[in-house]
């Protein structure tokens, strides 16, 4: 649990780095599903991680003014009818109760009192471009308060995007994020455990999404943290294929892409096991490849290490692999070159991994790994179905993720708790039973 004391840190060691002026976060938007159902909510990323708060409708407002930092919420109001259709809100009262505000306000209020904020401060930190109806609250803010303060000279004239700073924070997780991580991935790896349990020939990739998601609900997560991807044979070349509607063939591989999303923390596993039991000669060559990489890769991982040469050492690893397998022609400086690989291996070999799957978008791959940094670690291959590739070779698809903390002196895989090595997938493959 993110206690409101680590909340509180978060909020003043941002607005600390970001300096004199007021910071700006708008919630999501919510999200029309069909007619007046919506999708399930999900709250924007840095607006959770400065605040907990899990609502629609919010705006957080955080002011540095010298020493003095003053937290406001926009939030929607208590209304004892919607509550009776849609749920609970927490309301202003529960703003200041349960996410310490200093001030808390109904949401229609931030027209009326954001020009009055803003013309205190020089410097206007805010994300423009994301959400259009807070763009649209914060330029006539913007322009009002200039107008409130033309006579003395000062009030906002320069708007500076956030996301750089308060994803410098993000990328290092705290012990209590880390206990979170911990779980929401302990979840998916026994997720994935049973669905390898109950994989046999006749069942459907839907069956296995709904025992996956089943995993995770039984668990106490709140949902995948991205579309459930369950895609046999050929389905596996389709890097994010969401449809799962196939029934699983003998002799085919089965690649699973699952994580779970707890307390607001996302995991991202990926095992490719064979649905008979048993990989074929060739299943077994890419997936060697593919696990030996992976395992190469994550072997290098500590305090000032990037990801960006992880990067390139899977490309190495992966090209001079195919050449050895007959699948890629050439000379191995040359054909990195020329990134032929891209033909099999089409993606990067991690990403960040946090409160988003695709986490602190704006934390360069370069960036020397710290302490407390979390990510996948994912090669894979998947071979197209094309004449001039081997008949035996085409359709496979293997992709082998796994979720990686960076320690002190190193690494720790979390998600260890689902097996990798063939022998310990080809054991477990088919002994159970759909309930
Ligand atoms: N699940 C998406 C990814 O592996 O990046
Ligand atoms: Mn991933
Ligand atoms: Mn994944």
């Amino acid at each position: 649990m993110i206690t409101s004391s680590e909340y509180r840190d978060r909020r003043i060691r941002v607005i600390s780095d970001l300096g004199e002026g007021a910071l700006i976060l708008p919630s999501n938007p919510e999200s029309t599903m069909s007619n007046d159902v919506d999708y399930k909510y999900r709250q924007h990323s840095d607006l959770l991680y400065l605040s907990g708060y899990p609502e629609p409708g919010t705006t957080a407002v955080i002011e540095k003014s010298g020493e003095e930092i003053v937290f406001h919420l926009f939030v929607l109001p208590r209304d004892p009818l919607y509550e009776t259709w849609n749920g609970r809100r927490y309301g202003v009262e529960g703003a200041k109760q349960h996410f310490n505000a200093d001030f808390s306000h109904i949401n229609t209020e931030l027209n009326d009192l954001l020009p009055k904020i803003l013309k205190k401060h020089e410097t206007v930190f805010y994300p423009q471009g994301e959400n259009a109806d807070t763009d649209e609250i914060v330029n006539q803010s913007i322009r009002k308060a200039r107008k409130m303060t033309d006579k003395t000279g000062k009030g906002p004239y320069r708007v500076v995007n956030p996301h750089p700073t308060i994803h410098k924070y993000r990328a290092t997780k705290s012990e209590a994020e880390i206990q979170l991580l911990r779980k929401s991935i302990r979840i998916s790896a026994d997720a994935h455990t049973r669905a390898m349990k109950v994989t046999k020939p006749g069942i459907s990739e839907y069956q296995i999404e709904a025992i996956i998601n089943y995993e995770f609900r039984k668990s106490g997560a709140l949902r995948p943290a991205y579309e459930t991807i369950v895609a046999g044979g050929i389905n596996g070349t389709i890097l994010h294929y969401t449809e799962n509607k196939n029934d699983l063939e003998k002799g085919e591989l089965i690649l699973v892409d699952a994580g779970a999303e707890y307390a607001n923390y996302s995991a991202d596993i990926t095992r490719t096991w064979p649905v008979g039991g048993k990989y074929s000669k060739e299943q077994k060559n890419i997936y060697s490849l593919v696990l030996d990489v992976q395992k190469r890769c994550i072997e290098k991982v500590r305090p000032g290490e990037n990801l960006k040469d992880l990067n390139d050492l899977a490309v190495k690893l992966i090209t001079k692999g195919l050449i050895d397998l007959g699948l890629l022609q050439g000379d191995l400086e040359t054909l990195i070159k020329e990134d032929k690989h891209r033909r099999f291996f089409m993606h990067k070999v991690g990403h960040w991994l946090g409160i988003d799957v695709h986490d602190v978008s704006d934390i360069d791959r370069g960036e020397k790994f710290k302490p407390g940094f979390c990510f996948t670690i994912e090669p894979g291959i998947y071979i197209p179905d094309e004449e001039d590739v081997p008949k035996t070779y085409r359709g496979i698809a293997v992709r082998i993720e796994d979720d990686i903390l960076v320690t002190e002196t190193g690494y720790e895989v979390l998600s260890i708790g689902v097996v990798k090595e063939i022998e310990d997938i080809e054991a477990i493959v088919g002994i159970e039973n759909l309930p």
